[in-house]
C-alpha cells in the first residue's frame, strides 16, 4: 500500500486545563487535521493535565497506592482523548487503544488514532515515544506548557536560554537533577528519553501552541530537537 508517514504528536495536560483561557482544542488540532488532509497519519497522546493531578492529589490524601494514583491518572488522560476525537472532522479511530498493538492496528484503518496512558510507572510521554517507536513514526512532537529546554530554569534564572538542541545525555542528566525540573516533569520523562534515545526517533520538544505545532510538522527549527 505504499509508504505511509506517521507522526506522534503528545498534547501537554495544560491543553485539557478546565479554565483554558488561551488556545482553544480546536484551534491546536488544526495542524494535525490539515497534515492528515494531505496524507499524513497521526498519533495523538492526551496528558492528564490539572484534572489528572487533583484526582491523584486527593487520592494520595486518602492513602491511595502510586500504582492506583497512577491509574487515575491514565483514566483522565484517556477521557481527555475521547474530547480530542470529539474534536475532530478527519477519521478518527472510534476507541481510545489501551495498548501498542492496538494503536498499530488502529493506524491501519484510521488517519487519526488518540490515547491516553497505558501502565503505571511513567508519563504520558513515555507512552508517545513507545508508540512513535512501535510505528516507526518519522517525527514525534512533543508539545509542553514551555517553549522547549532551557540552559537553566527560566523561572530562577534570567538569563536562561532556549536551546534549540540538546544531546540526549545532557537531557538525561537535566531531568535527573529534580530541581531543575522542579514543577516541570512535564518536559520528558527518563523512559520516554532512553526510547528516544535507543530507536533514534526524531523528536522535538516545543510548546502547545498551534503555529509552533505547524511549524514543527514542516520541520522548522522550533522548540528544542534532541540529537539523536
Ligand atoms: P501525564 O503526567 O503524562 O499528563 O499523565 P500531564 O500531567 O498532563 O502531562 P504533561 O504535563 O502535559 O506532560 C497524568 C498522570 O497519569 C499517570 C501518571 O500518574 C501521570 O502523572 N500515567 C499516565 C501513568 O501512570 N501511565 C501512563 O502511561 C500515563
Amino acid at each position: 500500500v505504499g509508504f505511509v508517514v506517521v507522526i506522534v504528536v503528545k498534547l501537554s495536560g495544560s491543553v485539557f486545563s478546565l479554565e483554558t483561557k488561551d488556545e482553544p482544542l480546536k484551534k491546536i488540532l488544526k495542524p494535525i487535521e490539515d497534515g492528515a488532509k494531505n496524507g499524513k497519519r497521526f498519533v495523538i497522546v492526551a496528558g492528564g493535565g490539572e484534572v489528572a493531578r487533583k484526582y491523584i492529589e486527593l487520592g494520595r490524601q486518602f492513602g491511595m497506592d502510586d500504582s492506583s494514583l497512577d491509574q487515575m491518572g491514565i483514566e483522565i488522560s484517556r477521557v481527555n482523548a475521547m474530547l480530542v476525537n470529539g474534536c475532530l472532522n478527519s477519521t478518527v479511530y472510534p476507541s481510545i487503544p489501551k495498548t501498542l498493538e492496538e494503536v498499530a492496528i488502529a493506524l491501519k484503518t484510521s488517519d487519526i488514532v488518540s490515547c491516553g496512558g497505558f501502565h503505571p510507572g511513567h508519563s504520558t510521554n513515555a507512552v508517545a515515544a513507545l508508540i512513535a517507536e512501535r510505528v516507526r513514526a518519522s517525527l514525534f512532537v512533543n508539545t509542553t506548557d514551555v517553549e522547549g529546554v532551557y540552559s537553566s530554569d527560566p523561572r530562577k534564572d534570567k538569563h536562561a536560554k532556549l536551546l534549540s538542541n540538546i544531546e540526549p545525555a545532557k537531557l538525561s542528566r537535566m531531568l535527573e537533577d529534580a530541581k531543575m525540573i522542579a514543577g516541570s516533569y512535564d518536559l520528558m520523562d527518563l523512559v520516554a528519553l532512553k526510547v528516544i534515545e535507543r530507536s533514534r526517533i526524531p523528536t522535538v520538544i516545543c510548546k502547545c501552541n498551534p503555529d509552533i505545532i505547524q511549524a514543527a510538522l514542516d520541520l522548522k527549527d522550533v522548540g528544542t530537537k534532541i540529537l539523536v
